[in-house]
């Protein structure tokens, strides 16, 4: 089957994503305040390399380049997030009058080009100011969190319908407050616990703030997901892999969608009731116009006695001798059709909407130019999967790939490259890579750009 833009329909959104301290640079430009992430890269050994994204893409400084090429790409729809301590560099308090410019001057020339602004409020780079007080482990921060969201939508909401509050709550709160390995760096189960609720709070506080101001903007959420299949049909591998998907699916959409935290497969989960108050259960709940899905991968899952709490690990691609991206991640493009049949599958669930979706793997330039085979054929076959959801009957309603530009990919630095769009972060040069050029071309409807979905068993 040939597959073109067309199969998806004219109202399908087509777009790319970007997050604000990956591109933005600038960090401490024109009044802006240090977030959790300017604090913690330069921490010794936390990033691959000791990297920082001071500079990053410089984003701040040429955003006019950068939604021009967009628009030259023919890309109808940009999601970018704003950086909190660009409008407040204290978190609360004052307004940063320089931030609210910036992100006007975007925002309007986005418009001027056609380009839909689809805003993400939190990508992860809490006001440090904050994060001394507490961060998201004091439920203050969804008071702060709730009047930086009234500011932005006051400011920018005559221009921005889409808003998404926040991005993967799973990742940022885990990676962040139970790993240690993201900013703030902070490890243990109760402070995942008490991230994870002031989070889910957030979520659905923020969204009553911005349907308060604009009833007819259009509001969601992102979650990450990961499709997950037990290791082997044995009994303690499918209760090791029900844990892993509450971990990584479940967690936070379940509470979104009026059903409380799933606690049932993990009990050492209900510890979270210690952060919660009387009506909580109730106001987590909140009717979301979309729900954001970002897929990379599938995680296959074993018993282990050894993890604590939830005795379930991951066994990586590496393992099981997969091919895989240059994040270390199965390329199984076929994950993309299991989770959206999957989140489907939740009563009253709002229409999905793909925020997030691509691969990182090595680029090199020859004369000027970066062929990049594998990045388009798992973008083609990802995209194929979307189609084949589709098809059958699933509500999604767009589609947007990470990323525009290659960028900080948080603890790994610049080392992964996931951009349709090659940067040389020595010289700030963009290099538009084959697979940017054939997303334009498809958005074109070029007939050059037709694919045939074929991997196995598409
Ligand atoms: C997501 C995240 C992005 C980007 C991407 C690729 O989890 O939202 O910021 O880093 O993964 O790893």
């Amino acid at each position: 089957m040939h597959i073109n833009k067309e199969a998806f329909g004219s109202d399908f959104l087509w777009g790319v994503s970007t997050a604000a301290y990956q591109i933005e640079g600038a960090h401490d430009a024109h009044g802006k305040g240090p977030s959790i992430w300017d604090i913690f890269v330069k921490k010794r050994n936390k990033i691959f390399n000791n990297q920082h994204a001071d500079m990053a893409c410089d984003f701040y400084n040429r955003y006019i380049e950068d939604l021009e090429l967009l628009h030259r790409l023919n890309i109808p729809n940009y999601r970018f997030s704003i950086a909190w301590s660009r409008i407040y560099p204290d978190g609360i308090g004052a307004v940063n009058q320089a931030g609210i410019d910036f992100y006007n001057r975007l925002i309007d020339l986005a418009l001027e080009l056609e380009i839909t602004p689809w805003v993400t409020l939190y990508h992860w780079d809490l006001p440090y100011a904050l994060e001394l007080r507490g961060g998201w482990l004091n439920r203050e921060v969804t008071q702060w969190f709730c009047q930086y969201v009234k500011t932005c939508v006051q400011h920018f909401g005559d221009r921005v319908s889409h808003w998404m509050v926040l991005n993967e709550p799973t990742v940022f709160t885990a990676a962040g407050y139970f790993f240690g390995i993201h900013a703030p760096g902070k490890k243990g189960l109760d402070n995942f616990l008490a991230a994870a609720h002031h989070a889910a709070l957030c979520q659905a506080y923020a969204a009553a703030v911005i349907k308060s101001l604009y009833p007819n903007s259009s509001v969601g959420t992102t979650f990450s997901c990961s499709h997950v299949e037990p290791y082997s049909p044995r009994q303690k591998d499918i209760v090791a892999t029900q844990k892993a998907d509450v971990l990584l699916n479940r967690f936070f959409i379940e509470p979104l969608l009026g059903m409380g935290y799933p606690t049932k497969e993990i009990k050492v989960l209900r510890r979270i009731e210690k952060f919660m108050q009387q009506h909580d259960e109730r106001d987590l709940q909140f009717n979301m116009d979309f729900i954001g899905l970002q897929n990379y991968t599938r995680e296959v899952i074993r018993h282990s006695y050894f993890v604590p709490f939830i005795n379930a690990k991951i066994v990586s691609a590496k393992k099981r001798k997969v091919p895989t991206t240059a994040m270390q991640w199965e390329v199984y493009p076929e994950a993309m059709y299991h989770i959206l049949k999957k989140f489907q599958a939740y009563p009253n669930i709002p229409p999905l909407l793909i925020t997030e979706n691509g691969a990182a793997f090595p680029d090199t330039v020859v004369h000027n130019q970066v062929d990049d085979p594998k990045r388009l054929f798992y973008l083609q076959q990802t995209i194929a999967q979307v189609l084949k959801a589709k098809e059958e009957g699933v509500q999604v309603k767009g589609y947007f790939v990470w990323t525009l530009l290659d960028n900080f990919e948080w603890a790994e630095g610049y080392a992964p490259r996931f951009g349709l769009v090659y940067v040389d972060f020595n010289t700030q040069q963009r290099i538009v890579k084959s697979s940017g050029q054939w997303y334009a071309d498809f958005l074109k409807n070029d007939s050059s750009s037709q694919f045939t979905g074929s991997v196995r068993n598409i």
